[in-house]
């Protein structure tokens, strides 16, 4: 039996740090606000949207929501990011990807002022990131640290072994990792014996992005087992599943995260931690 990892509870507590620290520079003068910029109307992205404009509300910070109409060129957009960089009252910039096709994601994100950019997708934060120098770090990977060590995981001189190999959550959770001084694999979908790898670790990070795909036989006993997926069990049914085969892998990790309530939570609590910090 493992110990569940309450992803739930553990971005409440964050928030709520969150929250204390956005009264304390408020009471010195000090608003924190998060621009965030929607093109189009995709309905999974509005529903992300507005639940980062309620976790703003919630810790106390102002929002600007941008709803930008679907026909929105680069120039129109490349102009708002540049309008919110030059704006003082703005501390954090998100645009909510994906963007529709015409537009071009690369360039959008190397707009944004790297100061300003608390989803941690701008190169220059990947580079801080990568030679340990501080910045902005991608809320998921961000989360699972917090999971991790808010759950008393020891790291350091672990076996970690992430299979995805992401921008936005492989790398940076590899990276982060090292930082923790753990021992870390990538593995990807050219690995040759995925199982012969994933059975060393002791810490396993999945995101591979498809439903249930690791089942016991890729889990050592004891490992501790963290899901980044999320997935309807099918197409008409609400309920969700992750890329752990959950109810395979419970009876042998030691600790691991639910679907949903892991690892879903964290990324906008540690959206939030980043706001935050974009003012302190
Ligand atoms: N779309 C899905 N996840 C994310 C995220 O973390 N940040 C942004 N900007 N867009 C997303």
């Amino acid at each position: 039996m493992a110990e569940i990892i309450d992803g739930k509870a553990i971005s409440a507590q964050i928030k709520d740090e969150c929250k204390e620290k956005v009264a304390k520079l408020k009471a010195e003068g000090k608003e924190v606000c998060l621009a965030v910029i929607q093109v189009g109307n995709d309905p999974a992205s509005s529903v992300y949207v507005g639940n980062k404009k309620k976790a703003c509300e919630y810790i106390g910070a102002k929002s600007l929501a941008y709803e930008l109409k679907e026909e929105t060129t680069n120039e129109e957009l490349l102009e708002l990011i540049d309008k919110l960089n030059n704006d003082d009252s703005v501390n954090g910039i998100l645009v909510q990807l994906p963007l529709p096709k015409h537009l071009n994601e690369d360039e959008v994100l190397k707009r944004i002022n790297p100061d300003k950019d608390v989803d941690g997708f701008h190169p220059v934060n990947v580079g801080r990131l990568s030679i340990g120098e501080k910045g902005f770090v991608s809320c998921t990977p961000a989360g699972i640290i917090q999971l991790l060590k808010r759950s008393n995981v020891d790291i350091e001189g672990k076996e970690c072994v992430v299979i995805g190999r992401s921008n936005i959550v492989g790398k940076p959770m590899a990276i982060l990792m090292l930082r923790e001084n753990a021992t870390v694999t990538i593995c990807h979908s050219r690995t040759k014996d995925l199982k012969e790898v994933t059975k060393r670790a002791d810490i396993l990070i999945v995101a591979i992005g498809k439903p249930k795909m690791i089942d016991a036989s890729y889990v050592k006993e004891g490992a501790v087992v963290i899901d980044v997926g999320i997935h309807r069990v099918d197409p008409n049914s609400k309920k969700l599943c992750g890329d752990v085969d959950y109810d395979s892998v419970e009876p042998i990790a030691s600790k691991i995260t639910p679907v949903p309530g892991g690892v879903g939570p964290m990324t906008i609590a540690m959206l939030m931690n980043n706001l935050v910090n974009s003012v302190e």
